[in-house]
């Protein structure tokens, strides 16, 4: 495949401050744009970072036909820059895609497009600890047409955006009992825009009342935890890591949730991924069994719960002492990407 390039004449770079990068609020100089028309991918540019017209009628703007990816990019300690399972990603948006009716995109034009954007864009992979790129590859439907249908075409575009943790420290979090993001036979294991504008009301009432995010529960009783806003959940009871199973394709199939089951299991713990009773974190914290509480994701990476409000009781969750599983799988993932530990699952890939 053929990408034509055009540059930007003067980078950005040198106006941003690398030491306080707030997340998605910097963009690096340049964006891939592919397009969707007549059942086949063309008019692959990189160009700089910029708007573009989207027709008025699109099914995107009127009925939600949009999904997207997140990963990041890493420096490691030889300096370079290195991705972290791509393929996961590119996988993921097309299963999101075959939900959402849109156009499956190539891997090769996932890749390929995301390297050569790296490449030009090398200089925004952040070098301070903690911090990374962070690319976001989305698609969207682009046919001028009103009727609800799926539309003929699409953009598939990735863009990057260097940031640190999308969370400072631990994170508060209400389990929602009222509201839901995913039933059974819905959308939720998609990444798809409608599911994250349908949880701002409900999390912006958990936020106005000194929560960060919520812990959605199943649809049906309200009985069981799925996932935490931004982030699939883990919980470490009596020394066995438990999370809630994905089957149901209401909770998103996390990569980071997969690593860090994958990890878990190669080091011998017990992994459990079931459906979870809020009622069974409660027990747990009563009788002092409930180890930790950990959100996973790529935004998020590995987030530790300090709190979770359950019926307006609040429970405390240890979060701070050493040795803790959430701890240790960081730590691991940080010496991973900076090239410290061997690679022993080949999960890392130059850019
Ligand atoms: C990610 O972790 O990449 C996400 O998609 C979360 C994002 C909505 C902030």
């Amino acid at each position: 495949m053929e990408i034509k390039v055009t540059k930007v004449e003067q980078s950005k770079l040198g106006s941003v401050d690398f030491d306080n990068l707030q997340f998605g609020r910097t963009f690096s100089d340049h964006m891939f744009v592919a397009e969707f028309e007549n059942g086949e991918w063309k008019n692959f540019q990189i160009k700089p970072y910029s708007n573009f017209s989207i027709s008025p009628a699109s099914a995107a703007l009127h009925y939600g036909q949009t999904i997207f990816e997140g990963l990041k990019a890493y420096r490691n300690k030889a300096e370079e820059v290195v991705l972290f399972r791509p393929e996961y990603n590119c996988q993921r948006l097309n299963d999101s895609a075959a939900r959402m009716c849109m156009a499956s995109i190539p891997e090769e034009i996932f890749m390929e497009g995301l390297r050569q954007l790296l490449k030009i864009d090398q200089e925004w992979v952040p070098r301070k600890p903690g911090s990374s790129l962070y690319i976001r590859p989305f698609m969207f439907a682009d046919e001028e047409f009103l009727g609800v249908k799926p539309s003929s075409k699409y953009k598939f575009v990735i863009i990057t955006s260097p940031a640190s943790t999308y969370y400072a420290g631990a994170v508060k979090v209400k389990v929602e009992k009222k509201y839901v993001r995913a039933a059974e036979g819905g959308v939720g294991m998609a990444k798809n825009g409608g599911n994250y504008a349908a949880s701002l009301y409900p999390a912006k009432l958990a936020q106005d009342q000194g929560f960060h995010q919520l812990v959605w529960t199943d649809s049906k009783t309200h009985e069981y935890i799925e996932e935490a806003g931004t982030m699939n959940i883990m919980a470490v009871i009596n020394n066995v890591i438990i999370t809630p199973s994905i089957e149901k394709l209401t909770v998103l199939k996390g990569k980071t949730r997969d690593t860090v089951l994958t990890l878990a299991r190669a080091w011998g713990l017990s992994v459990e991924e079931r459906p979870i009773r809020v009622e069974e974190l409660k027990n747990a914290h009563e009788n002092g069994t409930l180890e930790e509480v950990f959100g996973v994701g790529t935004a998020a990476t590995v987030a530790p719960i300090s709190l979770i409000s359950i019926d307006d009781v609040s429970y405390d969750v240890p979060h701070l002492q050493e040795g803790l599983f959430s701890q240790k799988v960081a730590q691991y993932l940080t010496d991973l990407r900076l090239g410290l530990v061997e690679d022993e699952n080949n999960w890392m890939q130059k850019a």
